[in-house]
């Protein structure tokens, strides 16, 4: 919608008393603005769903159809122009539903006509922003993305370049971390950066095969090689020839098989099950484990030299809770990926909802902030996924009610604990105006310029 200078910015007036409608129509034309006009919300629906307005300024008490239910079908059917309602005498309250609806903001009747124009003017001044605003978040996916991994991590970012360095290399790769920590997510992308990734990529899980069927899966084996054995099957190794394999949980695997796994890497050859001869294989093997598999070594259950064999590169993932400044990206991220699936976009956090997440462990990771998510994305109203959308464990732990409780078991200064309850409020308050500070500010009963004073003074802007 942004428009060149000399270009005229396009209005739509609602109005049903003419009088109103022309003197709109005279001001903002000197102004120049390309003004429209329509007299019911009817007749405004149907020029909006065909034209492209920047702004729509539209009168609430109306015959036919009124501005409330105007705004609300248009704001339904995706127009994206910045409403301002004008509200009469006896219905403020109504202007201000329209403020949760999605209006900007609303202008009392009578007005004066630098009243409209400065609403109009700051109105601008927030498309701006907006647009702005979407740029900057479209460069930071950019920027802290890397094959649908999401991070702003120092050290995620020293893995996301070790991925681009060697994933052309046939070095196998051991991925240690914490369940959740993205494991698998990285072993994808070692795939997908190599010259490999049109060939297959196959996961298997060490842990979920039994013991017994193990070797065969991997391997293969000939016909009658056991009972079960009637014909010829190719092993998992097989099957990521020329690709990439990756053995999950390989502390899980047995001390037996282990030893054969080591040779397989040495010689680049399987040999399946029952057969006498051997197969040559091109495989690139990626490994991970939740365990410590250096402990395993030192107690036995994993042997040194294939363990050696394996972490030729050891890539650690710092669990979630070692970077907390990537649960707001992640929840962007997941609210953006289930939005979609659910058909649920423009659902944003609270503030609160955000202060619990980032104060939350996560002891199961990223996978946990992901259900998280997907979860309260399923649970909550509207458009605001509050506190109340998140599971019970998280929610005892920053609650609204008790700010200073929740923020400083540790602290008895009266100054921060009255710090944290203004910006509780502050947010409370901006989060119930969907951002407008004016309102805000009178929601707060203080000044305009004392609310701007503080925001500043919390780093709240
Ligand atoms: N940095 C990230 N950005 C986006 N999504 C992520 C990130 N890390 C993990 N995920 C998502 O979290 C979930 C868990 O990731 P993944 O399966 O790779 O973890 P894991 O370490 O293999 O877990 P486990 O040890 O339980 O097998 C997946 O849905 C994955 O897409
Ligand atoms: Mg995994």
């Amino acid at each position: 919608m942004s428009k060149n200078l000399n270009e005229k910015i396009p209005i739509l007036v609602v109005d049903d008393e003419e009088n109103l409608r022309h003197m709109l129509h005279v001001l903002l034309s000197r102004q120049g603005y390309l003004v429209e006009l329509a007299s019911d919300g009817e007749e405004a629906l149907r020029m909006a769903l065909a034209g492209d307005y920047n702004f729509i300024l539209s009168d609430i008490k109306m015959p036919v159809m009124d501005g409330a239910e105007f705004l609300s079908k248009a704001v339904a059917a995706g127009i994206q122009s910045t409403f301002i309602m004008m509200s009469a005498y006896g219905t403020m309250d109504t202007a201000i539903e329209c403020m949760k609806q999605g209006a900007y903001d609303y202008i009392s009747k009578p007005f004066k006509n630098d009243e409209i124009l400065l609403v109009l003017k700051k109105a601008a001044e927030r498309e701006r922003l907006k647009a702005e605003n979407r740029q900057l978040k479209e460069e930071l996916k950019r920027e802290f993305s890397f094959s649908d991994i999401v991070s702003r991590n120092p050290r995620m970012h020293e893995i996301f370049t070790l991925i681009r360095k060697v994933a052309d290399f046939k070095t196998t790769v051991l991925i240690q971390g914490e369940s959740g920590t993205g494991k698998e997510l990285i072993a994808r992308a070692l795939h997908r950066h190599s010259k490999r990734k049109n060939a297959a990529f196959v996961a298997v899980n060490c842990g979920a095969i039994p013991h017994a069927l193990l070797e065969s899966e991997l391997f293969g084996h000939v016909r009658g090689a056991f009972t079960d054995a009637s014909s010829d099957k190719a092993g998992l190794f097989e099957q990521a020839n020329g690709g990439t394999l990756f053995l999950d949980e390989i502390g899980e695997m047995p001390l037996l098989l282990q030893v054969k796994l080591l040779r397989v890497l040495q010689d680049e050859e399987i040999r399946p099950v029952g057969a006498s001869v051997v197969k040559k294989i091109d495989v690139r093997v990626v490994s991970a484990t939740a365990r410590e598999l250096e402990q395993e070594v030192a107690a036995n259950r994993f042997r040194e030299d294939l363990y050696f064999r394996l972490n030729v590169l050891g890539i650690n993932l710092p669990p979630l809770r070692e970077r907390s400044e990537d649960i707001p990206l992640l929840a962007d991220h997941f609210l953006a990926k289930y939005g979609e699936r659910f058909g649920k976009g423009g659902v944003r956090l609270s503030q609160e909802t955000l202060r619990t997440l980032v104060a939350h462990q996560w002891p199961g990771n990223v996978r946990e902030l992901e259900n998280c998510i997907e979860r309260g994305l399923l649970l909550c109203d509207g458009d605001l996924l509050d506190v109340g959308s998140l599971p019970e464990n998280l929610r005892g732990k920053s609650n609204g009610r008790a700010p200073v409780a929740g923020f400083m078991p540790d602290s008895l200064s009266i100054k921060k604990a009255e710090e944290m309850l203004e910006r509780e409020l502050i947010g409370k308050a901006l989060e119930k105006t969907g951002g407008n500070r004016t309102h805000a500010a009178r929601l707060l009963e203080i000044s305009h310029r004392s609310l701007l004073y503080k925001l500043k003074e919390y780093e709240m802007e």
